[in-house]
């Protein structure tokens, strides 16, 4: 039979070797984020890829975000260790559909998620994540009339908010639209005194009972201050595994899904790098995520101003 690789000891001494950094989103597998040299949020992976000066950007994470962290590094090579790693949101956003509803509404400024292609992001005035949407939508005069891409759940969170009226565009993410509210509100009344608390691309019944609403690093940074010993998680499930770091004396429940199958919500694309994955692209480098030159230099300003307006 052959000879079974030690995944850690062949990714760690190729890391070293080829001066690459390994980048990885909360949501990825245990052993990936244990094995990365940063993990993070949207926004923080975005600011790492930006001020890194390893060789070779290892994303383990989304299409779109190695995407952003090719757009801020033209030179260096990005690696994704599953290119079809993609995501619902960012495909629930076409940049032919959305560059006509962006002509039909001129006068309008784009804040876009980060969850989108570089196309999109070429259309966009402001990139946001969920970690600084409502800093950016602040920033924008209030005369200004916006247009908020892709997520309906995150937008419809940011008008309440904010106060801003804002043009929404109808995406959504399957994994945070996958929570059950009845079977949510069923484990509450068996659990009086835990906390909800979501994700603002959860649904706006969802996020209406939550105690609190945040981003992945929003999430985390909560149940280190709260005074409650109970959590009902509405997120994708990975972010469990550096929650029971940070809190190991607390109990974390994820929030259930309304799929009888399944008891929790699993991202299938964030799930699609594997630490062999990880492993063989570090090999061989590939696959590695290319963007045209053009599209590229159009897509830079709106990242830029998301990170200047995030310092
Ligand atoms: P954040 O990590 O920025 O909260 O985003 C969550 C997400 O859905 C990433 O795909
Ligand atoms: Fe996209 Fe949703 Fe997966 Fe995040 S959790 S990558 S928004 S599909």
């Amino acid at each position: 039979p052959p000879k079974s690789i030690n995944y850690i000891k062949e990714i760690k001494k190729l890391r070293k070797k080829k001066n690459a950094v390994i980048l990885a989103h909360y949501y990825q597998e245990d052993a990936i984020q244990d094995i990365a040299d940063f993990v993070g949020d949207s926004l923080a992976l975005a600011q790492q890829a930006a001020k890194t000066d390893a060789d070779i950007i290892v994303f383990a994470g989304v299409h779109f975000m190695a995407e952003t962290a090719k757009i801020l590094n033209p030179s260096k090579k990005v690696l994704l260790p599953d290119l079809k790693a993609g995501c619902s949101l960012a495909d629930s956003c076409p940049p032919n559909e959305f560059a006509a509803f962006k002509k039909k509404h001129p006068n309008h400024i784009v804040v876009s998620y980060v969850n989108t292609s570089a196309e999109i992001k070429a259309l966009t005035d402001i990139v946001c994540t969920s970690s600084n949407a409502e800093k950016i939508i602040n920033s924008i005069p209030k005369d200004q009339s916006i247009i908020f891409a892709p997520d309906r759940n995150l937008g419809s969170w940011l008008i309440k908010k904010t106060g801003r009226d804002m043009l929404l565009w109808d995406g959504a993410c399957m994994v945070h639209e996958a929570f059950s509210i009845e079977k949510i509100l069923d484990l509450y009344a068996k659990n009086p005194d835990a906390e909800i608390i979501a994700h603002p691309e959860s649904q706006a019944h969802l996020l209406k009972v939550a105690k609190y609403v945040g981003s992945t690093s929003g999430l985390l940074s909560y149940v280190q201050k709260s005074k409650a010993k109970t959590f009902i998680v509405a997120t994708e499930v990975g972010i469990l595994h550096k929650m029971r770091q940070l809190v190991p004396n607390k109990i974390l429940i994820p929030a259930p899904v309304d799929d009888d199958n399944c008891n929790c919500s699993e991202c299938f694309y964030m799930k699609m790098n594997t630490m062999k994955k990880l492993y063989l692209c570090l090999k061989y480098e590939l696959p590695s995520v290319e963007v045209n030159a053009t599209l590229s230099k159009k897509a830079l300003v709106s990242i830029e101003r998301m990170l200047e307006l995030s310092k």
